[in-house]
């Protein structure tokens, strides 16, 4: 295993193990990330990103890999969390022989670390990856892969966002409430159809046209507003960031006049403190992490041999799950966001601990 330099430092962290790959014939830099493995192997995509520098790189998969192990232990999963980041521009080096050598990384850590799409690497990468490792989900259709998560992923949006509006108003129906969706992407566009089901009105933005195309001729009754800030402005009752991250911010909090936020995008809160200061604003955030697990639930019921309708039954959990936080934040004076990191610490601490009573 090639190792380059670096500045961070990963002791510092409390990763378990950070693995540095490199292939210099195929042109493969990447960085494994294990954050944990209390409640099983780690799993989490692979992000293919022409990161500024090796430092940003390592900072994204540090990252990453953490949100992975909260994720997967509030998902109910038996798995812990990583992610994995390769160093460079997909359009220009991605290739087979890149990939392969990539492949034969994740096979080296012999099952510690399963890995998965994420921006840059598509269900077709994850075939040729797993060429040369077993510890690869998220694969095609054609290969026992269980194809696209985001209907999953909306689905458990959809689940979090009942909880969510529960909690607010006494029942989990979005019938009669203005919806707020920004990104028709491949999971807003699902999310709209099972709110326009339960008979909510739902205002749309999209900054494609071909997604706004999309929605005046399937849903046309969906009401489209100019941008994602029109939409923060409007007069709706729930906001769902299906888009970018970085969505709930100092400029679009105190613009806000839904009250509850609950969307599919990574990493909503642009910043420490945004928490509270939507709680302060009285707006309920059912944390991102939390109900858009979809996906991951999805891609981690292929490993044993994707069934739909279980993977559809772990994910209507987040109903549950997020309903549990609410209650947690409620009893214990914090925003849900804070709840949630305890819930999640606390299965990795209870369970992990298991692994201490001697098998044989
Ligand atoms: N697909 C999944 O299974 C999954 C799982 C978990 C989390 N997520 C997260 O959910 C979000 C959406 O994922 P997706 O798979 O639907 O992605 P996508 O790329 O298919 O859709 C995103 C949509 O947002 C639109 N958009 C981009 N910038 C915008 C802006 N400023 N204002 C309004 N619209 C904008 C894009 O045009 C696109 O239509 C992402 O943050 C993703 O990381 C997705």
């Amino acid at each position: 295993m090639g190792v380059f330099a670096s500045t961070e430092d990963p002791g510092s962290t409390g990763h378990e193990q950070v693995v540095f790959c490199q292939d210099k014939q195929s042109g493969l830099k990447a960085i494994i990330g294990i954050y944990s493995t209390a409640l099983g192997p780690a799993l989490g995509g692979t992000r293919f990103y022409p990161y500024a520098s090796e430092d940003d790189a390592l900072a994204d998969v540090l990252d990453l890999s953490r949100g992975m192990a909260y994720k997967n232990a509030l998902a109910g999963l038996d798995l812990g969390g990583g992610k994995a980041v390769i160093w460079g521009d997909p359009e220009q080096i991605k290739s087979e022989a890149l990939l392969r050598a990539y492949g034969r990384f994740v096979e080296s850590l012999a099952g510690r670390y399963y890995t998965a799409c994420d921006v840059g690497t598509y269900v077709a990468d994850m075939d040729v990856i797993a060429r040369e490792t077993s510890y690869v989900t998220g694969r095609s259709v054609e290969h026992g892969g269980a194809g696209d998560s985001s209907i999953l992923t909306a689905w458990g949006v959809f689940q979090g966002m009942r909880a969510a509006a529960e909690h607010v108003w006494g029942t989990p129906s979005l019938a009669g409430r203005r919806v707020g969706v920004a990104g028709l992407g491949k999971v807003g566009k699902y999310l709209t159809g099972h709110l326009l089901d339960d008979g909510a009105e739902v205002v749309a933005t999209d900054v494609n046209p071909k997604a706004l195309e999309w929605v005046r001729a399937t849903h046309p009754q969906v009401a489209l507003v100019d941008d994602a800030a029109a939409l923060v402005a409007a007069d709706i009752d729930v906001y769902a960031p299906c888009a970018l991250g970085g969505a709930l911010n100092d400029d679009t909090v105190p613009a806000l006049r839904a009250k509850v936020v609950a969307g599919a995008a990574n990493n909503q809160l642009a910043h420490p403190g945004i928490e509270k200061l939507l709680a302060d604003r009285g707006v309920l955030y059912a944390p991102d992490y939390v109900v858009n697990a979809g996906g991951v639930i999805q891609v981690a019921d292929e490993i044993e041999g994707f069934n739909f309708d279980r993977a559809k039954l772990r994910a209507t959990r987040i109903y549950d799950t997020t309903r549990e936080i609410l209650r947690l934040a409620d009893d214990e004076g914090v925003p849900p966001a804070v709840a949630a990191d305890r819930l999640a610490e606390r299965r990795m601490a209870e369970v992990g601990r298991l692994r201490t009573i001697h098998l044989r």
